[in-house]
């Protein structure tokens, strides 16, 4: 189940928050320690709202250190009174504990209440609450976490683990973990990777064995890489799936930027096929590929700057990804994984209906210049080659050009990408990042001056209008933004995954 933690500053905020909270949340977490003076009564104020108007509502209390991604700023004796105060209340679920302090809080609450006002007052809610032993780590994956989630097995009382993953070999240490808790944990537990490279364990949870998974609904996300509730719940549509749930992704570096992960669960959720597409940030693919072949992944896209690296971890790929010299699509076929591209045909649907439109002298030499010279580019540059245009490649790494052009010896020429270009192009393609979001006012070439007679592409979809292309249209030039681009290699993507799905991924594709 999702999570929502509230974190409000006020009692009212958060018994208000409690009171609107829509039918379909199953549990909440109020994180006491962002209210500011709570004190006993605050946390009477919240649970009898709780009891009142969300009696079915998995509740769970947490007073959050700093040093655990809190904002708890008084002194831990304080604190610890308030967490013994959440358990002797009857008013939670779960009372969340960190497990160095375990011993202290759950020893005192079962020799009876230490607490002054809790003595007076006796159990106020219905519930006897459970223990949560959490652990959390916001900087380092600890090189010792397997010994102290063994340890806290030993509890007998369920366990959440929160650290950071800052990469590949990490993201395939909490899969490792997460097997191994599945294994040895009796009671249920919650095992987050935090951080962007952890972004992927917050919404495969329940395929990787977890009990539930956070998610906000605030401005600012209050753990580096939680998700927010509409996200999880609408783009994700995680109420859906299932622990066997089939799963596809997105590998990408950066992959903010992405919006594949709406657009497949879209597409799956529109035909009715249970399967899930979880973006990965990831800084190795080989690392990557044995996470793949763990977890079962049975498709995945590939972005920027993989989509070369990734065909050395391949079994073999399909002959125009090999004519590309790039792969955007790997497909499981029994043990072997497959590489397919599918930006070639996505980059030539939008040009082509208007080069149509454009061509009443048909010997005349085209001429394109593309700006870029990495995996996209190749594709670009095999799909105007197919539409009989000479290519000059052009890129800041010259080397990376000529590579490119020494495979194509008579149609494509290669240069060092500097502020302007040589005037005489009939068509400009913008394949690098430059533009793309969050640095959305960069531009490539800067000091060229469109002649408005230029065909002008951006492959770049976020956003859709970059700089560069503001300043083609302005010049009069026929544009095209690189939204269309990303729907059609999409679409291409969605039939060999639905395909994968209904196959089990034994099939061959064909
Ligand atoms: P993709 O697979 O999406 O093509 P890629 O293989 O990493 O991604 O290629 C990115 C392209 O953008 C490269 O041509 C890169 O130039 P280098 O080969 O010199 O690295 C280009 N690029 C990225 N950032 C750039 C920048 N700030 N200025 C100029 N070119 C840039």
């Amino acid at each position: 189940m999702i999570c929502l933690t509230i974190t409000e500053t006020s009692t009212e905020d958060t018994c208000r928050v409690i009171q609107n909270l829509s039918l379909d949340i199953e549990a909440i977490e109020c994180r006491f320690d962002c209210i500011v003076d709570v004190d006993t009564a605050c946390i009477d104020s919240i649970g009898s709202c709780l009891q009142k108007h969300r009696p079915k509502v998995s509740s769970i209390a947490t007073i959050r250190r700093a040093q655990d991604g809190g904002r708890w700023s008084e002194s831990e004796a304080a604190r610890l009174a308030l967490v013994r105060y959440c358990l002797q209340s009857g008013f939670f679920t779960y009372v969340d504990v960190e497990e160095d302090v375990y011993d202290t809080v759950v020893q005192a609450h079962k020799d009876g209440p230490t607490d002054k006002s809790a003595e007076n007052d006796g159990i106020k809610g219905s519930a006897t609450s459970t223990v949560i032993c959490s652990f959390h780590s916001c900087s380092t994956f600890p090189a010792d976490l397997r010994d102290m989630v063994h340890a806290m097995l030993t509890l007998g009382t369920p366990v959440k683990i929160a650290v950071m993953v800052s990469n590949s070999e990490e993201q395939l240490q909490l899969f490792q973990l997460a097997r191994y808790l599945e294994k040895q944990c009796r009671q249920w537990f919650i095992l987050i990777g935090m951080g962007p490279y952890g972004v992927f364990s917050r919404i495969m949870y329940r395929q990787l064995g977890f009990f539930l998974t956070y998610a906000h609904d605030a401005e600012e996300a209050p753990a580096p890489g939680m998700l927010s509730y509409a996200a999880l719940r609408d783009e994700y549509r995680l109420g859906l799936h299932r622990k066997d749930t089939p799963l596809f992704g997105i590998i990408g570096n950066p992959i903010e930027q992405t919006r594949s992960p709406r657009f497949h669960n879209n597409v799956f959720t529109k035909a009715s096929i249970d399967a899930l597409y979880v973006p990965f940030l990831i800084d190795d693919c080989t690392r990557f590929m044995q996470l793949v072949r763990s977890l079962g992944i049975r498709g995945f896209s590939v972005t920027i700057p993989f989509k070369r690296e990734i065909v050395n971890t391949l079994t073999r790929v399909d002959a125009l990804a090999e004519r590309c010299g790039a792969v955007n699509t790997v497909i499981c076929e029994g043990d072997d994984y497959v590489g397919y591209n599918t930006d070639y045909i996505g980059f030539l649907q939008p040009l082509r209906p208007i080069l149509a439109t454009q061509s009443d002298d048909t010997d005349k030499l085209m001429r394109a210049a593309v700006l870029g010279a990495g995996g996209a580019s190749s594709s670009v540059i095999a799909g105007l080659l197919e539409l009989a245009f000479h290519v000059t490649v052009f890129n800041r790494t010259l080397a990376k050009a000529q590579s490119i052009a020494q495979r194509y010896p008579e149609r494509v020429a290669a240069e060092r990408l500097e502020k302007s270009i040589p005037f005489g192009f009939d068509c400009i393609v913008q394949c690098t990042k430059i533009g793309m979001y969050p640095d959305t006012k960069a531009s490539p070439i800067p000091d060229y001056a469109f002649q408005g007679n230029e065909i002008v592409y951006d492959i770049v979809y976020n956003p859709v209008q970059t700089a560069f292309l503001s300043r083609a249209a302005a010049a009069g030039c026929i544009c095209i933004n690189g939204l269309a681009m990303f729907e059609a290699q999409a679409q291409a993507q969605a039939t060999m995954f639905a395909r994968a799905v209904a196959s089990n991924g034994t099939v061959p594709m064909t």
